[in-house]
């Protein structure tokens, strides 16, 4: 019976509003209430950023724009949430159709361009209903500011208090202009405004910067060595790509935005082994990007990201992603005599 309402729901119910459906059964359902779906596996537990990590598997921006089921989620199992993008004011976004089901190739495209009810309204929501884990707060700009930084600045007065971490996010596709953020002048730019803002405010809250997949060698370097010597605090990595892989079946592959699941696996891997190589554990990375089962969570930390994200799991696998991850991952871990998965963190890199 459920899965047969699930697969109705994935193939046949029009994306965004199975979106809209998808929170509404999060945040009012009964399934939540098993026990079981947050199981505590202690060989997955880890301190990253000063926090206590339950579980590495955390729900991935974009989801949870509006900041309605972040604390739903933590009873599915995810170890954390990130709401998000929020921009300064509440926008549109572009026009519908927006969101793209690949079934053949499990993927998305997604042209949304930041829909979301803006900083105010989304902070009083999260200040009616405090965070009771992890909960990270994803921001940007407005579409007609996205080249400036204030807006970053603007969201970041917000949230900085309330956030366990905040997520710089430059790397949408959706957003014209917002990609050139990763240029040498603008990030480090972006990153010393932010530092300043955050010692003004005597705030603790660590800041993360979200990176394009459509990057290269030569961007990779630069970005590593202003990384390094500004100190962030950790990366995510990685945001969707307007890459298109030449084995998606697919006739949605055509459509224009941001292609994210399994099609971008191997593409945000090589990335996250390309800085990990490079910052040395100077910081943490969080990997995103196809991660499905225990499998592809274990390749990503073996690739060099301490946590994990996921959204298109969560709309092909369902509600019980996580914890089937979780369980997973616990035991690969015990198949190959890993203790603590921290101890599994870049094992394939150099
Ligand atoms: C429909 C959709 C909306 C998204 N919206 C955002 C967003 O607002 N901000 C952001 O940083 N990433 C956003 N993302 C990117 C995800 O957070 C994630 O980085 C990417 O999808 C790769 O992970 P996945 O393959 O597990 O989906 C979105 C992804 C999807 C599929």
């Amino acid at each position: 019976m459920y899965k047969k309402f699930f697969e109705f729901y994935v193939t046949k119910t029009e994306p965004e509003k199975a979106h809209k459906l998808a929170l509404q059964l999060i945040k009012n359902s009964f399934f939540l209430r098993n026990p079981f779906l947050k199981k505590d596996y202690k060989n997955l537990n880890q301190k990253i950023l000063n926090m206590d990590f339950k579980s590495p598997i955390g729900l991935a921006a974009g989801f949870d724009k509006n900041a309605e089921v972040y604390n739903e989620i933590g009873k599915l199992g995810f170890g954390f949430a990130e709401i998000g993008t929020v921009t300064p004011e509440s926008q549109y976004g572009n026009q519908k159709p927006r969101v793209f089901r690949l079934l053949e190739d499990n993927a998305l495209i997604n042209r949304l361009g930041f829909p979301n009810d803006g900083m105010i309204q989304i902070k009083t929501r999260m200040n009616k209903d405090s965070p009771k884990g992890i909960c990270g707060v994803n921001i940007g700009p407005n579409k007609k500011n996205a080249k400036d930084i204030d807006d970053y600045v603007l969201c970041f007065d917000q949230f900085c208090e309330i956030a366990s971490y905040i997520t710089i996010n430059i790397s949408s596709p959706n957003t014209p202009g917002l990609r050139q953020q990763h240029k040498d002048e603008n990030i480090t730019k972006l990153i010393d405004e932010l530092h300043l803002r955050r010692s003004e405010k005597s705030s603790k809250v660590p800041i993360l910067f979200k990176i394009s997949p459509d990057i290269n060698d030569k961007e990779i370097d630069s970005l590593c060595r202003i990384f390094l010597d500004k100190k962030i605090d950790g990366l995510i990595l990685t945001n969707t790509s307007i890459s298109r892989d030449k084995n998606l079946y697919s006739v949605n592959k055509i459509e224009e935005g941001g292609l994210s699941g399994p099609p971008i696996e191997n593409l945000s891997n090589s990335l996250i082994k390309e800085f990990y190589n490079r910052i040395n554990k100077k910081f943490p990375i969080i990997g995103a990007g196809g991660v499905r089962d225990g499998k592809s969570a274990f390749e990503k930390i073996k690739s060099g990201a301490s946590l994990i994200q996921l959204y298109t799991s969560l709309v092909y696998e369902g509600p019980f992603v996580a914890s089937k991850i979780n369980k997973e991952l616990s035991s690969i871990l015990k198949l190959n005599s890993i203790e603590n998965i921290s101890d599994a963190v870049g094992i394939d890199c150099n």
